[in-house]
């Protein structure tokens, strides 16, 4: 068997195999609900036969949206538009997860195919968005958040526990904290777009402390034999790489004394003209590393987008699980093609019966 097809377990939750879809966002929300688009999207991914869907950002109030058509969870009536999502994810043997987000400063901005840019002060589709400092991000960004008071903190935090509360509700199994890419989160612990000189800023532990709170604050909630997870921009390519790799493993440690169960290592985006190095798994490495001095499972995403990639990432002990994002849309069913070039025995046993039972022995007159 592959190792990519061996099954995972965390806590009391057991992944068909270590193919996971990361978050992607739709911005095809109304007013935080999610429709008919939402259902078939992610009914398709967890019918493709991976192991893990992920629900993409969503909102834990209305200003933490990316845009004005990001999926939320900041009132009840949000529960049950999701719950279809995750019973359908579930029926097709997937584990259903969903990540909570705030965008914070990167708040408030066009669809990424209506420009990807802030809407601008006066457009009333558009908020006012909050971030550690007044500091913008900058290039397409270039709105200046209003620095949160302490009440602010206080409340956003509050935010993402109803959320958890709610995503329990809805069914989901997995919880994913977007502590990553740039959004609130994210910002807190950067130097570059926090400039607090209270408790919530300044030094490591200063930096840290929104995270660490909000962390511990979900874990008081989120059940103890569920998968409390994060997503975390460990790197920024900003020339500081290796102090921030090093702040980044410490602060992990300590989401893992929070009660965070696993990491899906990423980038931090907190500046527009980061140089990355975009290839082919570049992120791998760095994910081993974190596993090792943190000791915490985890996966990364970003290019890990081959059968043979993904199984040698995980065959050599470098990942949990592989998030394999945008080769989903292009093939829903990524993961029936990944145990083909694989040689997986009885590739076509990833899918359901209804399509398994026709693709057993056929094969396309081109592969002929
Ligand atoms: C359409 C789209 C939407 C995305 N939305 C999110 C999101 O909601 N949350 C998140 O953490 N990352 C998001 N990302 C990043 C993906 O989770 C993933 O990291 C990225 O696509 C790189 O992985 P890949 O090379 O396998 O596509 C998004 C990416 C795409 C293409």
């Amino acid at each position: 068997m592959p190792a990519l097809f061996e099954p995972f377990t965390l806590k009391d939750v057991t992944l068909r195999n270590r193919i996971a879809v990361p978050p992607m966002c739709q911005y095809q929300a109304e007013d935080g609900f999610v429709n008919q688009w939402h259902q078939a999207n992610y009914a398709g991914f967890a019918r493709g036969g991976a192991g893990l869907v992920i629900v993409e950002a969503t909102a834990v109030s209305p200003e933490g949206r990316i845009t004005p058509n990001c999926v939320g969870l900041w009132k009840d009536e949000h529960i049950e538009g999701l719950s279809d999502i995750a019973q359908r994810i579930k029926d097709q043997g997937a584990v259903a997860g969903i990540q909570l987000a705030h965008a914070g400063r990167k708040a408030s901005a066009h669809r990424p195919w209506d420009g990807d840019d802030h809407i601008a002060e006066n457009d009333p589709a558009g908020w006012q968005p909050i971030g550690p400092s007044a500091v913008p991000f900058g290039a397409h960004l270039p709105r200046t958040p209003t620095a949160m008071a302490l009440a602010d903190i206080e409340r956003v935090k509050q935010d993402f526990v109803a959320a958890a509360q709610r995503a329990r509700k809805a069914g989901y199994e997995w919880l994913e904290l977007h502590f990553a890419h740039g959004y609130l989160a994210q910002s807190f612990f950067s130097r570059h777009a926090n400039q607090r000189s209270d408790q919530y800023g300044g030094d490591f532990e200063g930096r840290s402390r929104f995270l660490l709170e909000t962390l511990a604050a979900v874990r008081e909630v989120w059940p103890d034999n569920l998968p409390l997870t994060v997503r975390f921009g460990v790197i920024e390519y900003d020339g500081d790489d290796e102090q921030t790799l090093s702040e980044s493993i410490e602060l992990i440690k300590r989401f893992k004394q929070q009660g965070a169960d696993f990491v899906s290592v990423s980038v931090g985006f907190n500046i527009p003209d980061a140089s990355i190095p975009w290839g082919p798994a570049f992120l791998a490495p760095i994910a081993e590393r974190v596993k090792k001095e943190a000791q915490i499972p985890v996966a990364t995403a970003w290019g890990v987008d081959t059968p043979e990639l993904a199984n040698q990432t995980v065959e050599n002990g470098q990942l949990d699980v592989v998030m394999v994002g945008r080769m989903h849309l292009t093939n829903p069913h990524w993961a029936y093609y990944a145990a083909q070039k694989l040689g997986k025995e009885e590739p076509s046993s990833v899918l359901p019966a209804s399509y398994a039972h026709w693709l057993q022995r056929y094969a396309p007159s081109d592969a002929r």
